[in-house]
């Protein structure tokens, strides 16, 4: 679809982005004086990105257009495209509650992350649309971008001290990140397990002394390859010196012990681990 995109789409697709600031619907005569083009040009370039599902209508207060996620995301990938960081895309790798990864190349593999957060609270939004500020802000816009531009912070925080995916760009909503070539531990049987638990609450422990709290830690956000293990899934941190970081570091720890635990046999106490940690 990007490559498909020709540059009159773009300007549109652009324009559209930029009025979201001001109008919850764009109206049409709005977005005709923004571009600069006819009506008849701008009603063809407007049909396109809808039968592309980049768009979306209302006629209702007044007829106006509005990106939806799929037109979000393009506009990220073209940025990051066009700045060369990203060159092909490649097949879906995850899917979560508030994201959807693809693996895709760059300098070399990367892992792209296309944060969705707010679709749901969007739609119900939509439905009581009288609660919605009339000249509103798109909350889902805001808050993808938002938990993207978290996790890249705490990758580029962390990085390399713990073991987490290099981070290589964002733009938007999008995490371009180095693909890690193994699988969640869920998905595998470790050889070592007691050696990549050390490895786990080590890089727990690093991250701590440098600020951060994964808050969201479990057997699907630790990868492991041939030779090591890596903590993924970072938009939910939070700083070591927030009120609640005791409470919520010790949930990561009590998930990761008990799930080696349950499936290895190990154990160890989460006592001696908090005070190995924050210690
Ligand atoms: N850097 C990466 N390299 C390889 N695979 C990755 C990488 N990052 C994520 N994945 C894959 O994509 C899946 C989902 O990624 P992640 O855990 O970051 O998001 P999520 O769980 O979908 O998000 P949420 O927690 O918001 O639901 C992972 O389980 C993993 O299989
Ligand atoms: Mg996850």
């Amino acid at each position: 679809m990007v490559r498909e995109l020709q540059k009159y789409d773009i300007t549109v697709l652009h324009a559209v982005e930029r009025l979201m600031k001001r109008y919850q619907w764009v109206p049409f005569d709005i977005l005709r004086q923004n571009t600069g083009f006819s009506e008849t040009e701008l009603q063809y370039r407007l049909g396109r990105l809808m039968a592309q599902d980049l768009l979306k209508s209302s006629s209702v207060p007044y007829p106006g257009y509005q990106l939806v996620f799929s037109g979000y995301d393009t506009l990220a990938l073209l940025a990051l495209t066009g700045k060369g960081t990203v060159s092909m895309l490649g097949s879906m790798i995850g899917e979560g509650k508030e994201a959807v990864v693809y693996e895709g190349l760059g300098f070399g593999p990367v892992a792209l992350k296309f944060h969705r957060v707010g679709q749901r609270s969007f739609q119900t939004a939509r439905k009581n649309r009288d609660y919605m500020p009339e000249s509103g802000h798109c909350p889902w816009i805001f808050a993808s971008s938002y938990s993207a531009r978290k996790e890249f912070d705490a990758l580029t925080r962390l990085y390399p001290d713990v073991n987490v995916p290099v981070p290589v760009d964002i733009n938007r909503n999008v995490v371009v990140m180095s693909f890690i070539d193994g699988f969640t531990l869920n998905r595998c049987i470790l050889e070592a397990p007691g050696d990549i638990l050390e490895s786990i609450l080590d890089q727990i422990t690093v991250a701590y002394r440098h600020g951060i709290v994964h808050g969201d830690l479990s057997e699907y956000n630790v990868m492991a390859d041939a030779r090591d293990c890596y903590i993924i899934d970072w938009p939910q941190w939070i700083p070591s010196d927030h009120p609640n970081a005791g409470e919520i570091l010790r949930r990561d720890v009590e998930n990761i012990v008990m799930y080696f635990h349950r499936k290895y046999g190990i154990r160890y106490p989460v006592e001696e681990v908090m005070s190995r940690v924050i210690g």
